[in-house]
């Protein structure tokens, strides 16, 4: 059976980048036949440092954005990854599966790391095999994430695929697909539009924040960078201009359409007339969700024991699967 399982580490905020490529994404997922397990990823958050008062903060933050954003926990299980030892588990086992020279190539770590990949941690280093463990602790089958994260996913298909083949247990981890669609599978930075929008920019202008309140999104858009022209009128004419397809594309997911759709609606437009129609736009479908997180962080109590209530729904599913794996490999436990 299909299932989906997907995450957001607690570092820092949470940005429109995971609102748009991820969060969103969850929602519309939700209401579909498949079973949806969605998880704050918090130990994949402490691969950097991370002050503990912060990384409370974080996670109570992520699962307030994710309930504020729709996400029923009727309806998806929701949980905070520490709480389900099986992800630390097999992510060990994935460890001695996983070759060295797979991570090497693993374009996020290069970048993260710079030149001082030797004064990163060892976890950093090792991420995308937790990862590979998040996903196939579930036998998920479907991964919706941004473009980021492709590579990631990619690596758990070579993981389950050499693990299936190495102890004689084909078909026991399904390959899962990363599910990357619609126009906003990479939102840019509003300052620079050939960078990614992140949670860890130095300057706050350069990203919308799913805190900000309706004046802060609004004056964002309004001093977001853009080019000269007008707003051509079909998609190819956007290549060369990295702001300006970042802002249509954010349009674009905002209303549900296509980019394409955005650009027959306002072609010839000047960002006079665009720009402060993406404001209203984000103001309208933002400034709801950013009040409920507010209102749902007055009580982390009641956020907690709904973390506390999905963990208990996820391990039921993780328990046999780590069970048989450790069964598979030849450990003795009975
Ligand atoms: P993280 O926490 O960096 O980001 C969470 C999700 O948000 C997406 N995203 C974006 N999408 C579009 N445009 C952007 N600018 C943007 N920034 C972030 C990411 O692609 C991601 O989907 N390794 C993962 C977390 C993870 C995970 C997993 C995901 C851990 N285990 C298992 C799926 C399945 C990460 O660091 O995401």
């Amino acid at each position: 059976t299909p299932r989906v399982f997907s995450g957001i580490k607690p570092s820092g905020g949470l940005t429109l980048g995971n609102y748009l490529g991820a969060i969103k994404k969850f929602v519309q997922t939700q209401d579909s036949e498949m079973e949806t397990i969605y998880c704050v990823v918090d130990l994949h958050a402490v691969t950097v440092w991370q002050d503990p008062a912060d990384l409370t903060h974080a996670t109570r933050e992520v699962a307030a954005g994710y309930l504020a954003s729709g996400l029923d926990p009727a309806k998806s299980i929701l949980f905070n990854q520490s709480r389900v030892s099986g992800h630390a588990e097999l992510g060990w086992l994935f460890n001695c599966v996983a070759r060295v020279g797979w991570m090497n190539r693993m374009t996020q770590f290069k970048e993260k790391a710079g030149k001082n990949a030797e004064k990163q941690s060892l976890g950093l280093y090792a991420y995308p095999s937790l990862m590979a463990a998040d996903i196939l602790l579930y036998h998920a089958t479907h991964v919706p994430v941004g473009e980021d994260q492709k590579q990631h996913v990619e690596l758990t298909r070579d993981i389950a695929s050499k693990f299936n083949h190495d102890f004689k247990a084909e078909g026991f981890f399904p390959l899962p697909e990363p599910v990357i669609e619609g126009p906003a599978t990479r939102v840019m930075n509003l300052r620079d539009g050939t960078k990614k929008m992140s949670k860890s920019g130095e300057s706050d202008m350069e990203r919308i924040n799913m805190t900000d309140d309706a004046d802060k999104i609004a004056k964002k858009f309004r001093k977001a960078r853009t080019d000269p022209d007008a707003l051509p009128d079909n998609y190819e004419g956007l290549k060369d201009r990295p702001e300006a397809r970042n802002l249509v594309d954010i349009y674009a997911a905002l209303s549900d359409t296509t980019a394409e759709a955005v650009i027959t609606e306002y072609a010839g437009a000047g960002w006079g007339q665009f720009k402060p129609a993406l404001a209203d736009l984000a103001v309208d479908k933002l400034a709801p969700i950013s009040e409920e997180m507010a209102r749902l962080m007055a009580d982390p109590a009641e956020i907690d024991r709904t973390l506390a209530a999905g963990a208990d729904r996820a391990r039921e599913i993780a328990e046999p699967i780590l069970s048989k794996t450790f069964d598979i490999m030849g450990f003795v436990r009975g």
